[in-house]
């Protein structure tokens, strides 16, 4: 009895360690990850998101077109619309106490929507060892279909422009790889 007690005590314990351990991981923003991520010799991740309709997408939600898509629907400005900034910038909705000083939504989708929010795995030696990148929150994907399955959380028929998405030509022109790493 008393064992049993103890062993429920300590592992809820644990589990509270565990889980808040998790929940500390904040988004920290693009421009953090950046800093190391601009180099031809990484792979210029930073700059080919750059080009990339991603990071545009909070802008988009300023343009006329989409104010009327979402007067029409929700009766509201797209940059106030919650059914819009879901998908149009990253960490829509978390608690407050997620986002880092320097994390901005005018950014747009930004690398964490994809990677996991950052706080924890991008120092550089954490970076570096996939294992330990992983245990620190960076989201793994095993599989191309683990990688279609996250865009499409996005690219699906609830966004008003959508006109289908083929998966493997649109992954090319956003692919932003790590030189010499074969995949
Ligand atoms: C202090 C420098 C630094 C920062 C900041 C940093 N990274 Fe990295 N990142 C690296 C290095 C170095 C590697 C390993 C490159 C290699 O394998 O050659 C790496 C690897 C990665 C990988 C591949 C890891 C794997 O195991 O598959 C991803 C994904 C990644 N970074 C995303 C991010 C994101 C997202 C951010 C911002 C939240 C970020 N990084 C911030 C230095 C950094
Ligand atoms: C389910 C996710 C999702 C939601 C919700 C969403 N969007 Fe989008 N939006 C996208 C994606 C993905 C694209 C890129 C186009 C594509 O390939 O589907 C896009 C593209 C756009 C574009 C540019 C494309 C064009 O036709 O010019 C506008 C404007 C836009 N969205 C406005 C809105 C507005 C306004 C709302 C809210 C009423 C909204 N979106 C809600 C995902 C979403
Ligand atoms: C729309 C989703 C998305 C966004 C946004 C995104 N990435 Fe990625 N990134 C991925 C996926 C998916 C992979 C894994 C590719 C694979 O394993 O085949 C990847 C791979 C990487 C890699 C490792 C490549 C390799 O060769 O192992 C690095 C480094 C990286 N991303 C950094 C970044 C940084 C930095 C940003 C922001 C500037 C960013 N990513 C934005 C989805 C994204
Ligand atoms: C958090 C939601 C979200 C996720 C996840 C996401 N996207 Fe997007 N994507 C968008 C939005 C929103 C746009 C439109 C931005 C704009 O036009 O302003 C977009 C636009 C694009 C475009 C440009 C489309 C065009 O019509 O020019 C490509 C290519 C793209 N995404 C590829 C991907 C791929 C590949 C993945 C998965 C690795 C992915 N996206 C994951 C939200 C997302």
């Amino acid at each position: 009895m008393k064992l049993s007690r103890f062993l429920i005590l300590t592992s809820t314990i644990i589990m509270l360690a565990f889980s808040s351990n998790i929940m500390a991981q904040k988004y920290v923003g693009v421009k953090k990850c950046a800093m190391c991520h601009k180099s031809k010799k990484i792979g210029a991740q930073y700059k080919i998101w750059k080009k990339t309709k991603h990071a545009k997408a909070y802008e988009t939600l300023k343009t006329e077109k989409a104010d009327k898509i979402s007067m029409k629907k929700d009766g509201k400005k797209a940059v106030d619309n919650p059914n819009c900034l879901k998908c149009h910038v990253t960490a829509y909705g978390v608690d407050k106490s997620l986002l880092g000083k320097k994390f901005k939504m005018e950014n747009g989708v930004q690398c964490e929507t994809c990677h996991g929010p950052g706080s924890k795995y991008k120092k550089k030696k954490i970076m570096k060892n996939h294992a330990k990148a992983v245990a620190n929150g960076l989201v793994e994907y095993k599989t191309k279909a683990d990688i279609e399955k996250k865009c499409k959380t996005c690219h699906n028929e609830k966004s008003p422009s959508y006109k289908g998405f083929d998966f493997e030509k649109r992954w090319k022109e956003i692919a932003h790889y790590i030189p010499g790493k074969k995949k």
